[in-house]
C-alpha cells in the first residue's frame, strides 16, 4: 500500500515547540520511526511537512490516483481551512486525522475541526504513538478494503 503523511504548519518545530504538548522528538526522529513501522507492514510511506496551505492542498491534489491513503496532521489548518477539506473530498482519498495534544482538552477554538466529519477516523491525545497507531489503522482499512 501507498500511503502519504502530512504534517502542517509549525511542526517542522517538533521537538522545539511546546515540548509539554507535543513531545521531545524532532519530526526527522519520529518520520524515521514511522518508516520502520510501515516497513513491517509493508506500507510505503511518503511524507511531506509544510508551512503553507496551498502547498498542502498542492500535495493532496498531487497524490490523486497514486495514492492508498492519507494520514494528516493539518495542525492550526484544522480549525480554520475549508479548502484543506475541499482538497481532500476532490480527492477522494480515504484519510485519519491525527493530532499529537488532545484537542478537546485545550482552547475552545481547538475543539472545532473542518476535517472529522469526513475523515475514516481521527485520534488525538497519544503522542508520537498516535501516528504509529495510524499505520495500523490504515494497513487494517486497506486490507479489507
Ligand atoms: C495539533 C493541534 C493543533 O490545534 C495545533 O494548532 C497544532 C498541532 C496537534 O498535533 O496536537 O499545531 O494538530
Amino acid at each position: 500500500f501507498k500511503l502519504l503523511l502530512i504534517n502542517g504548519p509549525n511542526l517542522n518545530l517538533l521537538g522545539i515547540r511546546e515540548t509539554n504538548l507535543y513531545g521531545h522528538n524532532r519530526l526527522s526522529t519520529i518520520i524515521s520511526d514511522l518508516n520502520k513501522t510501515a516497513d513491517s507492514l509493508g506500507i510505503i510511506l511518503n511524507h511531506f511537512q509544510s508551512n503553507a496551505e496551498h502547498k498542502l492542498i498542492n500535495r493532496i491534489h498531487e497524490s490523486y490516483n497514486n495514492t492508498d491513503f492519507i494520514i494528516i496532521n493539518p495542525a492550526a489548518f484544522t480549525h480554520t481551512s475549508i479548502a484543506l477539506r475541499d482538497a481532500l473530498l476532490s480527492v477522494k482519498i480515504a484519510f485519519i486525522e491525527i493530532h499529537f495534544s488532545n484537542i478537546y482538552k485545550r482552547e475552545k477554538f481547538r475543539s472545532h475541526s473542518y476535517l472529522s466529519d469526513i475523515a475514516i477516523g481521527v485520534i488525538c491525545g497519544f503522542g508520537e504513538l498516535g501516528y504509529h497507531v495510524s499505520l495500523r489503522m490504515a494497513h487494517q482499512y486497506l486490507s479489507k478494503n
